[in-house]
């Protein structure tokens, strides 16, 4: 199958992401509902504990393996640092929420991993795509061959 050309690869990477960011708003959802009825959190927490370990972790992963070396040098290599302090900080709230001792810490905890990936992902796909797509050294569509991480 040929690499897709760099408009379809940005626009599969956007597609991915609000895939990714329903399956994280609606698992952290469940929580809230539950938190709010009085009913045991630990199951929704850790249905949400779950999806990102399988899906955003390893999304993260990827693109610091691709997109991100990509995009290190020129115009883009300060977003691109600022993007993988925001991995690290994503990280260490997973670590947070998989430990949270009750649905007020666990809530907290997956409401501030919701607000952090939509934001970084609102980042990515708003400046990041637009920075690799107006590098002429880099073939987008290339990068993405064989990564399920990243386009699903
Ligand atoms: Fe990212
Ligand atoms: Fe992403």
């Amino acid at each position: 199958m040929p690499a897709p050309t760099p408009v379809e690869a940005a626009a599969a990477i956007r597609a991915h992401h609000q895939q990714l960011a329903e399956g994280v708003v609606g698992r952290v959802a469940s929580l809230r509902a539950a938190a709010r009825e009085g009913v045991a959190f630990l199951a929704p927490r850790d249905l949400l504990v779950e999806y990102l370990d399988r899906e955003i972790l390893p999304h993260a992963t990827a693109e610091e393996r691709t997109l991100y070396p990509a995009a290190d040098s020129g115009p883009a290599a300060l977003l691109v640092d600022a993007m993988r302090a925001e991995h690290r900080d994503l990280v260490g709230r997973v670590g947070e929420l998989r430990s949270a001792p009750d649905a007020v810490a666990a809530l907290s905890e997956a409401s501030a991993i919701a607000a952090l990936f939509l934001s970084h992902i609102g980042k990515e796909n708003d400046r990041l795509i637009p920075a690799l797509l107006a590098m002429p050294d880099v073939a987008l569509g290339e990068l993405l061959v064989g990564m399920h991480e990243l386009v699903g």
